[in-house]
């Protein structure tokens, strides 16, 4: 015997390997509507409950950040305040101006920022009436209980905070970093893995819509840090939060859109409801 030998295949065994290459060449996932019913309103569960978690987040840093500049509205320069200070305001006023802006009345408040403003005195601090107005309307929570919640008990703790504000120290934003990278991590990744299942055209842009609030994340949380050295940066921490919100509406939007509203285009139908 000399040659190579020649093997014949059956054509359904030549089928089956053509078709198992090709396979491996290139991985799809299927369309929303051809997952069983069961997984779609499992994504969508899981959709409405993570939506309305972000509504909750969105008005959370709104709250904890509008107005400390002493203007309503969430601005570039509140953001400035929160993570470097302020260069007017100690932190008891630009905490009273943001977000502790509704735990009195406005002639109140004015009390408490005149009495800083004349250089927070302890012989000033009874006589008007700060003592009595932090007594009732802020001790129920600043009672030292809660050490993420500065205590405001004696004259002493409050000149803490009516010293130059320094923005948040840096233990706070390790805290609030780490309790963050882990949580939107797991939040965009859920996302995500529902989204995969979608239809979109160019193949860039669902890429693009995946990858974007990872780079946001570690944009945002970097700035936090770098807007303490060079303020500017507090537009990279409003711009990448922007960038994040859009990412999670635009998946949120078009998932829900294909998995209950859609029409397979016919190229999708042709091709099984195969997506890449
Ligand atoms: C219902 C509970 C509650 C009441 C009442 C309250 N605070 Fe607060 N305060 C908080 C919490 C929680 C934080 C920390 C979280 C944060 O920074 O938003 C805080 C933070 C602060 C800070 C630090 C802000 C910063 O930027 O680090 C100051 C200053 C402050 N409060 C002052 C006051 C004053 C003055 C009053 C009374 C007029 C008051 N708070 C009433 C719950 C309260």
């Amino acid at each position: 015997m000399s040659g190579a030998t020649k093997i014949i295949l059956n054509p359904r065994i030549q089928d089956y390997l053509l078709e198992t290459a090709d396979m491996t060449i290139k991985e799809h996932t299927r369309h929303f509507k051809a997952l069983p019913l069961g997984m779609r309103v499992l994504f969508s569960g899981t959709l409405i409950v993570l939506g309305t978690g972000y509504l909750f987040a969105m008005i959370y840093v709104f709250e904890s950040h509008a107005g400390r500049d002493g203007k309503p509205g969430l601005s570039v320069n509140d953001l400035i305040i929160a993570y470097s200070g302020s260069k007017t305001d100690t932190k008891l006023e630009s905490a009273l101006h943001g977000p502790m802006a509704n735990m009195l009345p406005a002639e109140e408040k004015n009390k408490i920022i005149a009495w800083v403003r004349r250089g927070a005195a302890e012989a000033d601090f009874k006589s008007s009436g700060v003592e009595g107005i932090i007594e009732r309307r802020c001790l129920i929570c600043h009672n030292g209980s809660n050490p993420h919640v500065p205590n405001l008990t004696d004259y002493e703790d409050i000149t803490k905070v009516a010293q130059a504000d320094t923005g948040m120290d840096i233990f706070t934003l390790v805290r609030v970093s780490h309790i963050h990278l882990f949580g939107i991590t797991f939040i965009f990744f859920i996302v995500g893995l529902i989204f995969i299942h979608a239809y979109i055209r160019p193949q860039w842009l669902k890429c693009i819509t995946l990858a974007t609030p990872f780079v946001a994340i570690l944009a945002d949380i970097g700035s936090w840090y770098l807007t303490k050295v060079y303020q500017p940066f507090a537009w990279v921490v409003m711009i990448s939060g922007a960038l994040m919100g859009l990412a999670f509406a635009f998946m949120w939007i078009t998932s829900m859109h294909q998995m209950w509203f859609y029409r397979m285009p016919p190229e999708l139908i042709e091709n099984d409801g195969r997506v890449s």
